[in-house]
């Protein structure tokens, strides 16, 4: 469970999460929503135990963040927007050197490697220097690394984009077996359709605020819209602006 009371944010003058509170309860998967610069990655980062709060309070599984980043990190699998990854190691050593820090018994390991490996296909690059691979393949490298101590919370951060369809639906079908073994799942995307098919409930923010929350159903009806795509645009603010960009754009050919 994840409970993210009042938390805030700032970087020097400029506030990036301005009191935002959800909670993601275990088997649940909570979308997190945002146009570009709204504030889904500060707010992962800090659900992850890499960034602290400004204020506010996060409990992963009743651990304070603030507290205890340590102790969040143990159990959150957080795959980052942009994989940090060590080039100059091969997908292979990588595993084992997360394994390692990570305590992973050593068969525990070899056995999830094997079938992550091969689920997400990317047997022939596991010797291959990871600074060499596709911005995809780096991308399945870093899921995998993050799922290797069987994490009881995920934060994911826009973990679909990048993936070739085959790997995004195994995604989808793995975050499906997560959830119904309980695990607590944030997940932060742009691409809505893959929010309302994989979502239970998902959290609108914008400009560092959540303005709306629900299940897809919920925010569709709120909103009087047909699909979460008009539901996101009316919400955001960028309904009429993207209607005008679009007549200015016809005008044009
Ligand atoms: N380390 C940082 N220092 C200063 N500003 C930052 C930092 N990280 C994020 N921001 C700012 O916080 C706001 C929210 O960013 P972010 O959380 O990355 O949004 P999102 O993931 O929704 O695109 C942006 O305006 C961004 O420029
Ligand atoms: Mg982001």
């Amino acid at each position: 469970m994840i409970e993210v009371d009042n938390l805030v944010k700032r970087f020097g003058s400029k506030i990036a999460v301005r009191g935002v509170s959800f909670t993601v309860r275990n088997g649940e998967i909570y979308g997190l929503l945002g146009p570009n610069g709204s504030g889904k990655s500060t707010t992962m980062r800090i659900l992850a135990g890499i960034t602290p709060p400004s204020e506010g309070r996060v409990l992963v599984e009743g651990i304070d963040v603030a507290e205890n980043p340590l102790e969040v990190k143990k159990i959150v699998g957080y795959i980052p927007e942009t994989p940090a990854l060590y080039e100059s190691l091969t997908p292979m050593e990588f595993f084992s050197f997360v394994g390692s820090i990570r305590r992973v018994p050593m068969e525990e390991l070899e056995d999830r490697v094997e079938r992550l490996v091969k689920a997400f296909g990317i047997e022939e690059y596991l010797g291959e220097l990871i600074g060499t691979l596709s911005f995809g393949t780096q991308q399945k490298v870093s899921i995998i690394a993050s799922l290797l101590h069987d994490p009881k919370v995920l934060v994911l951060d826009e973990a679909i984009n990048g993936l070739d369809p085959k790997s995004a639906r195994i995604m989808k079908e793995l975050l499906n077996d997560f959830k119904k073994e309980g695990k607590s799942i944030v997940f932060s995307t742009h691409i809505l359709a893959v929010a309302e098919v994989i979502c239970g409930r998902i959290g609108i923010i914008y400009n560092g605020e959540l303005i709306a929350e629900g299940t897809p159903e919920e925010l569709k009806r709120f909103a009087h819209e047909e699909s979460l795509e008009d539901v996101f645009l009316k919400l955001t603010e960028s309904q009429e602006e993207v209607s005008s960009l679009i007549g200015a754009l016809r005008e044009a050919f």
